[in-house]
């Protein structure tokens, strides 16, 4: 399974994570245990995606005091480079969490690998820099699944479309990139002044010349503006690079490292937060500190928490700390010998991922992996280290079953619904938590599968010597899993069953994706590059061939979402519409967890969007200031409000620079 994943990315296992932590640390808010202060205003747990947007956004406020605790320390020079994603892959390195799902019976029985980053960026600082965002006909439904709670308005398109803008700058493509691969963009669609850079390779592998006119010659239209809300076709992604010096641009460069010296913002890292502490004593819960740890079996520390706790851990860790701290469904609690505070059972369930498989053709022209191993002058400079795979098409359901296999499909998931709302479709027997799938798979099933919206990825990977893979993704999966912790130590890795291929739908569109992977690479002009099919090879034909080998070889795409879903709380729901957990008064979750409904998308910039959303929706909670030309008394509608611009952020930043000497005093600086 983990070879499997490897070849997923195309990452090559010549790893060799160089390990040097005393390069270029131009921040200067990393503080060691005994430099804390006693209590924050906020405390993140979690320095990666989203935990680092949040904390340079709340830091903007100089009245704000942030603690971010991390759990890894700053990755290798590697992590800087894009493409060595793939050739100094740090999989399996002391800066992945490296967990393993429990083995999978529709899988072959197998353990599926999931990396997950365990340093400052988390998986933004080891992943593959797409930068793809949702259709709004998903976050439409996202909205639509929440919609019967109060401030349900804050996840509407126009909210989220804002703050994914908001997240990045945007360049377009250099002319020779846009000459080799035929890039189409709309700049309107993106951000002019964010913290995330947005742009295309500053060079493309020649056989990338044939992605989008062979996509054409099999019914895939171009799409011309793939970030505006439509995602649907095929194009060329943008990517997380910044094309100053084509280095990778992901949560710690461009959230953290541009912030002065001496901010309100505190990171402490390689520290394990064990579990939240809370007071119930007026009732529901309120988190008071959070406790961390920099080893198994080491001195247990704790911060006081003046305001809020903010879990950021990511789909994993995410519903395990909840659960260590007492917060998650009953039985798994007691199970693990953890104290119930409060019985929540929706925390760990709902995790839906993309699955992903690739047909690999023998490649008849130089790949990336080619002239990486050629060792060239030009392997080393940087515009060809800029290289990462982008192409991608999100095909629709018509296009892969036609149009009556759409009906018959569609006829079939419905009135196999009530089956799947067991525990087999769950993994839960709980009635909170079955109410939840019914609501996600209905969404699904009737607002997503049967509209424009990709059901299937198809991906362009160049990265291995020798081979050309076209991968296909199941998007939006119908089985759910679960997460729950067997004890009540944070160092003990949670148990991970994503329930792989257990709906039958996923196997069909697994298969019909594979079909249309291996389709894509027999149509010219790609056929002119691409050379014997290689695997799974062409006596696999039938349906039940197929099907046999996907059970065997389909590993995760490094996706999972929604293990703390925002819906209903008597849906089994673990946040509400301000993200704030049920029955607790301060603690939130700010992460891929939240979302209830996995996109076709990458899910590293819908992290972003939901970080810059959390950051304007806290932010107005302590400033409810009327919204500005209006008489709308709602003081949560910060699409109108004066939240925090780029502008006003810069403004501010700079304003704060005054507590430099206040906070110096206090601060050893780590490295
Ligand atoms: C190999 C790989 C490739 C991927 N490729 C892409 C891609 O190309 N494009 C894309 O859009 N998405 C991609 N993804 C997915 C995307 O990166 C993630 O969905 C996204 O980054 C998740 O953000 P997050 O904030 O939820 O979690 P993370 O970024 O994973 O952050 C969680 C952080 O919390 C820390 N943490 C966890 N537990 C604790 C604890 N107890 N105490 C302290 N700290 C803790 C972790 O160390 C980590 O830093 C990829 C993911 C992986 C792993
Ligand atoms: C900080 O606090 C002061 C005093 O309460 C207030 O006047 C000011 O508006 C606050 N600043 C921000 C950015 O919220
Ligand atoms: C890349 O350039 C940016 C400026 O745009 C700079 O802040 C950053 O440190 C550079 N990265 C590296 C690894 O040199
Ligand atoms: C759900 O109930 C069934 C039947 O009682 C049982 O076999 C199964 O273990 C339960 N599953 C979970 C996750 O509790
Ligand atoms: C699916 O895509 C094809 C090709 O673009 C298009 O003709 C068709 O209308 C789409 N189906 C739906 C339901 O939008
Ligand atoms: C707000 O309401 C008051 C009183 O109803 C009205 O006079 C005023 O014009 C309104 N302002 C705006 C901006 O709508």
């Amino acid at each position: 399974m983990r070879s499997f994943a490897l070849f997923l990315l195309g990452f090559i296992a010549t790893t060799s994570a160089r390990i040097n932590y005393h390069r270029h640390i131009v921040s200067r808010a990393y503080v060691e245990q005994n430099a804390l202060f006693d209590a924050y205003d906020f405390v993140i747990v979690g320095g990666g995606t989203a935990g680092l947007a949040l904390a340079s956004r709340l830091s903007a406020n100089p009245n704000y005091t942030v603690l971010v605790i991390e759990a890894g320390g700053i990755g290798p020079d590697s992590v800087d480079i894009p493409a060595e994603t793939y050739f100094k892959s740090v999989f399996n390195s002391q800066y992945d969490w490296g967990y393993e799902t429990v083995p999978q019976p529709a899988a072959a029985g197998r353990k599926a690998y999931w990396p997950r980053g365990k340093l400052l960026g988390g998986s933004s600082a080891i992943n593959g820099m797409y930068l793809i965002r949702p259709h709004q006909i998903e976050v439409n439904t996202w909205h639509d699944v929440i919609s019967s709670q109060p401030d349900a308005h804050e996840w509407t398109w126009d909210n989220f479309f804002g703050a994914l803008k908001k997240s990045e700058t945007f360049t377009p493509p250099t002319d020779d990139t846009v000459k080799t691969a035929r890039i189409q963009w709309n700049a309107d669609s993106h951000g002019t002044s964010g913290p995330v850079h947005a742009t295309y390779p500053g060079y493309m592998v020649p056989s990338t010349q044939n992605w989008l006119p062979t996509l054409e010659a099999v019914g895939i239209p171009r799409n011309g503006d793939a970030d505006g809300g439509d995602t649907s076709g095929g194009f060329f992604a943008v990517s997380a690079i910044n094309p100053t010096n084509w280095t990778r641009s992901y949560s710690k460069s461009g959230y953290i490292d541009s912030l002065p010296p001496g901010s309100n913002l505190h990171i402490l890292l390689q520290n394990t937060v064990t579990r939240i502490l809370f007071d119930s004593s007026s009732g529901g819960l309120r988190a008071t500190g959070v406790e961390f740890s920099p080893a198994p079996g080491a001195t247990v520390q704790s911060v006081r928490v003046n305001k809020e706790a903010i879990l950021c851990g990511g789909s994993i860790n995410s519903p395990q700390i909840l659960q260590l701290s007492g917060v998650g469904p009953n039985d798994v609690l007691s199970a693990a010998g953890v104290d119930v505070r409060l019985d929540l059972p929706g925390v760990g369930t709902h995790l839906q991922d993309h699955i992903s498989a690739g047909v690999s053709f023998q490649s008849k022209q130089d790949t990336a992996g080619d002239i990486e191993k050629s060792g060239s002058d030009f392997s080393k400079s940087a515009e060809f280290l800029s290289f990462v795979n982008s192409g991608v098409a999100y095909v629709n359901s018509t296009t892969l079953f036609g149009a009556d296999g759409v009906t018959m499909m569609h006829q079939q998931m419905n009135s196999d619904m009530p089956s799947f709302a067991t525990s087999i479709g769950t993994g839960s027997n709980n009635s909170q938590v079955l109410e939840g799938f019914k609501t996600i798979y209905t969404a699904i099933s009737d607002k997503i599968f049967t509209s424009n919206v990709g059901q299937a990825e198809i991906l362009f990977n160049l990265n291995i010597p020798g081979q050309i893979v076209v991968q296909a993704a199941i998007q939006h999966p119908l089985s759910q899993g679960r997460i729950w912790i067997n004890t009540n130590s944070a160092f003990d890795a949670p148990s991970i069953d994503p329930q792989y291929f257990s709906h039958w739908a996923d196997v069909v569109t697994m298969r019909e994706g594979l079909k249309l992977a291996r389709k894509v690479a027999g149509a010219a002009p790609l056929n002119s590059v691409v050379g014997d099919e290689i695997a799974p090879g062409s006596q696999v034909v039938s349906d039940d061939d197929w099907d046999q080998w996907l059970r065997g070889n389909g590993g995760t795409e490094f996706h999972p979402t929604s293990s703390c879903a925002m819906l209903p709380r008597e849906q089994g729901g673990v946040v509400d519409n301000k993200l704030k957990v049920y029955g607790t008064s301060n603690v939130r979750i700010v992460d891929a967890s939240v979302f209830p409904i996995n996109f076709a998308a990458h899910t590293m910039a819908p992290v972003y969007g939901l970080a810059e959303r959390a950051a304007e929706i806290i932010h107005t909670n302590y400033n409810p200031e009327p919204p500005r030309g209006s008489n709308n008394s709602d003081p949560g509608d910060s699409s109108s409000n004066g939240d925090l611009s780029n502008d006003a952020y810069r403004n501010i930043i700079s304003s704060s620079t005054w507590l430099l000497g206040l906070f110096s005093l206090a601060l050893a600086v780590f490295f």
